[in-house]
């Protein structure tokens, strides 16, 4: 709806617009509805506030995920036990609409949200990825996908909680070695295999027993062939192969600790 009317009711009558946005907003894949359905009777209002949050920034912010994605994570965030301790991470911010949501999550739970980012976009690269799983083009080249920490931070100050927010900006390779909190979830949205490495080598052995990390690359051949690769998990990660859903098949992959370990 980006548009001189759009414009005009936006900066004449503020109050219109974000009622008009109410109204008009179409819950297309449907998964406003089922997370609003889901979930235990003492959460309905927690979630009602996330699915207005959701779409009050719908047509603000650019990103890179689909409402099913991120409220797939939101809801793992709002259902974690306490008794899995950690922050919630997320690498890979573009403009902060993810972690915009993620917070609002981490706010009614008492959690931190960490965020990783160059806030310069991808970072240079020979990967070649060519096609995704889907059969649609994927090509990601240097400075794609850039959000500044000035933008992510307006973002999130004005749609999400950005008192639960800790930044770490750089290159994941130079920020994360200096990272050691527990972990009980975190949110990978990276694009590329080298970057995928770098945040599992750091972040899965800080993961929680009981937590999980999601990628959200999983339609992407580099990086499944990086999950899928029992060397890297043995000798650069430190620990047998974990247990994935969705590897090979989603977008979304689930990456999980079991509670024994
Ligand atoms: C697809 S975007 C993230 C989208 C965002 N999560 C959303 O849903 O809107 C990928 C992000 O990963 C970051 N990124 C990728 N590789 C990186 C690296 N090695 N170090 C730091 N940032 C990196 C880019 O700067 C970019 O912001």
């Amino acid at each position: 709806m980006a548009n001189p009317l759009q414009t005009l009711v936006k900066q004449a009558f503020p109050g219109t617009y974000r009622m008009l946005k109410q109204m008009l907003y179409r819950d297309k894949d449907g998964a406003i509805t089922r997370f609003l359905q889901g979930g235990p009777p003492e959460q309905k209002r927690e979630r009602r506030a996330i699915a207005n949050a959701l779409i009050a920034m719908e047509w603000e912010i650019p990103s890179g995920h689909t409402q099913a994605e991120i409220l797939e994570v939101v809801a793992t965030v709002l259902n974690l036990p306490p008794s899995v301790p950690g922050v919630v991470v997320e690498a890979g911010c573009f403009k902060g609409a993810s972690a915009a949501k993620l917070s609002h999550a981490c706010a009614m739970r008492g959690r931190k949200l960490v965020l990783f980012d160059s806030f310069e976009g991808i970072p240079p690269n020979e990967e070649a990825h060519d096609q995704n799983i889907f059969g649609g083009s994927a090509a990601f080249a240097a400075g794609d996908y850039a959000g500044s920490l000035e933008t992510v931070q307006q973002n999130i100050r004005r749609f999400g909680r950005i008192e639960q927010c800790e930044f770490h900006k750089g290159w994941f390779e130079n920020t994360m070695p200096d990272f050691h909190q527990p972990v009980a979830a975190a949110y990978v949205d990276v694009d590329l295999a080298s970057s995928t490495r770098t945040c599992m080598k750091h972040l899965y052995p800080l993961l929680s027993p009981g937590g999980v990390i999601y990628s959200q690359d999983g339609h992407l051949p580099l990086v499944i062939a990086v999950l899928k690769d029992e060397d890297f998990w043995v000798n650069e990660v430190g620990t047998a192969p974990p247990q994935f859903t969705g590897l090979g098949t989603d977008k979304l992959v689930a990456i999980r600790k079991p509670l024994a370990q």
